[in-house]
């Protein structure tokens, strides 16, 4: 497998962080997920955009994005992935540099890693809907920042694995925020909700397309937080991210959400969202 590393493409066993890197010793660094279908990347600006914000707020300097996208369609190409779907990763640490808390000397130039890898759509799930446990919200209050210091997150979706559900949603001061790697929606009569954008969320990319969609479908929208109790009058519930699309949940902990199938408005979103994609992407 080719990744990328630090301005160089290079077999995946050829790359040597060092023991000293801030993104190993203090998790000192920002991520980005990203999707390519048939080749292209989807969103890539947007991904990229993110990127920049991420490191900006963390103040992690000296690191020019511009060829990231390029290098990102090369993986595709050198990993034989132009024609599936594929997952394309990129994380960017503050460097290496000897262990100690405040930043280190002026220069230290960050780490920069990028893979491409298959990434297939969850596709029953997409179709049949899923299982989602409630949490509480543990993490920081820079939820904004796409940092990959996650322990929080990780906890929460191992808890979701152990329970058979696809994604823990966390619950902050009685109302539900966003998943530990997706955001949340839910409709009530008709109308879809979801947390405002804010330091307490992801400004999630798959979230602002499916809203953007809301717009063209006629579907009103309101981003207000959810109280925690009010789910159980939802009748559909929802998460979104770049691994899972639009995916429709009909399980919350032990409740069945509405009528036990995926909702109506989340179907027409997915099939939206669907749709957009073989426009942008052409499969
Ligand atoms: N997660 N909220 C959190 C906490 C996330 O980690 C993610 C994405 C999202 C959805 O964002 P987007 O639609 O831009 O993918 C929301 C990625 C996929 C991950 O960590 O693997």
């Amino acid at each position: 497998m080719t990744v990328y590393f630090n301005g160089e493409f290079l077999e995946k066993e050829e790359v040597r962080i060092s023991p000293d890197d801030r993104g190993f010793l203090f998790a000192d660094g920002a991520y980005e997920v990203m999707r390519a279908y048939n080749g292209t990347p989807f969103m890539a600006e947007d991904h990229v955009r993110r990127l920049e914000r991420s490191l900006s707020e963390l103040r992690i300097t000296g690191i020019d994005t511009g060829p990231l996208r390029d290098a990102a369609e090369r993986l595709l190409m050198l990993n034989d992935l132009e024609g599936t779907n594929a997952a394309i990763y990129v994380e960017v640490t503050r460097g290496a540099a000897p262990r100690a808390h405040a930043f280190p000397p002026e220069g230290t130039a960050p780490t920069v890693f990028m893979s491409a890898t298959p990434f297939p759509l969850l596709v029953n799930e997409m179709r049949e809907g899923t299982k989602i446990i409630l949490l509480p919200d543990l993490r920081w209050l820079r939820c904004d920042i796409k940092s990959v210091s996650l322990l929080p997150n990780i906890l929460a979706s191992q808890k979701a694995s152990e329970e058979g559900a696809l994604e823990a949603v966390l619950v902050r001061d009685g109302v539900i925020t966003e998943g530990a790697s997706s955001n949340f929606a839910a409709v009530f009569d008709g109308k879809l909700v979801t947390h405002p954008e804010c330091e307490l969320i992801l400004s999630g990319i798959t979230r602002k397309v499916a809203l953007g969609l809301c717009g063209e479908l006629d579907i009103p929208v309101d981003e207000t937080p959810i109280p925690e109790e009010s789910i159980r009058e939802a009748d559909e519930v929802m998460v979104f991210s770049t691994r899972k699309e639009v995916m429709p949940v009909i399980k919350v902990d032990d409740m069945t959400v509405g009528d036990g199938k995926p909702g109506s408005v989340t179907m027409k979103l997915q099939k939206a969202f669907r749709e957009l994609v073989v426009r942008l992407c052409g499969a």
